[in-house]
């Protein structure tokens, strides 16, 4: 049940990922996104090249989105993401993140995503400092901190992300206070109340919903933590 008594703390939001729901009827597990309390759907896009995997591509993207009543969070793992952008908003992303390690001219690329009408965001692999961002946290409407190695769903979350939530949101405190903190990779019921207290207000969630008996009620679990 909606905590209804859960006034002046701002709400964070699920961004279920799709990529571990069942690909052979993607219809049916969008509308079941659509029933529950999923905020955005969380797409993930692999080339084979940044990542050592291959999801999907516009098609498929088009495909969620025709039936697809929340935003889509488009995540692209894809080396020269500039290149796509384009398609990638015309495909329905609402918001459209790179990686830091995959754009030469990071600047460039948030400042293309953001004339496109999409919410920019940036990720960063579990090796990347935080200190990286500094030039960008202004710019950025979110930052996406990779729990996992990108590639693959259902892996072990890595601890020290909680000392890199801590960090970004240090750094957006006075430049970027709206900013959005989104966590990708290995979010489950275990660690949804101690990432959110270090400061994640988006949940990024495959496995731990997909996997799940009941996924509407794993999405409302982790909505309502
Ligand atoms: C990993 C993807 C994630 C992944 C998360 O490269 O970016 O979005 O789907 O899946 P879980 O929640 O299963 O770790
Ligand atoms: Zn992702």
């Amino acid at each position: 049940m909606e905590n209804l008594f859960n006034f002046g703390r701002m709400s964070h939001l699920v961004s279920p990922s799709i990529l571990t729901a069942n690909f052979a009827n993607l219809q049916a597990e969008v509308e079941m996104l659509n029933q529950s309390q999923a905020d955005w759907i969380h797409v993930d896009v692999m080339d084979g090249v940044f990542v050592p995997n291959i999801s999907f591509g516009f098609p498929v993207v088009k495909s969620i989105n025709k039936y697809a009543q929340k935003p889509l969070d488009v995540h692209l793992m894809i080396v020269e993401p500039d290149r796509y952008l384009e398609e990638f908003k015309e495909a329905g992303a609402a918001g459209i993140t790179v990686h830091y390690e995959a754009c030469t001219h990071l600047n460039r690329t948030i400042q293309k995503i953001k004339e496109l009408g999409c919410r920019a965001g940036v990720a960063i692999n579990p090796h990347t400092p935080v200190a990286l961002l500094e030039d960008v946290i202004a710019d950025v409407d979110m930052v996406l901190i990779m729990s996992v190695n990108p590639g693959f769903g259902g892996q072990k979350f890595i601890q020290n992300t909680y000392k890199k939530i801590r960090e970004v949101k240090q750094l957006s405190a006075t430049r970027n206070p709206g900013l959005y903190i989104e966590i990708d990779g290995g979010v489950d019921q275990n660690n949804v109340a101690e990432l959110l207290q270090a400061g994640a207000n988006v949940l990024v969630a495959g496995n731990s919903v997909f996997s799940a008996a009941n996924p509407v009620a794993a999405i409302s679990q982790l909505k309502n933590s």
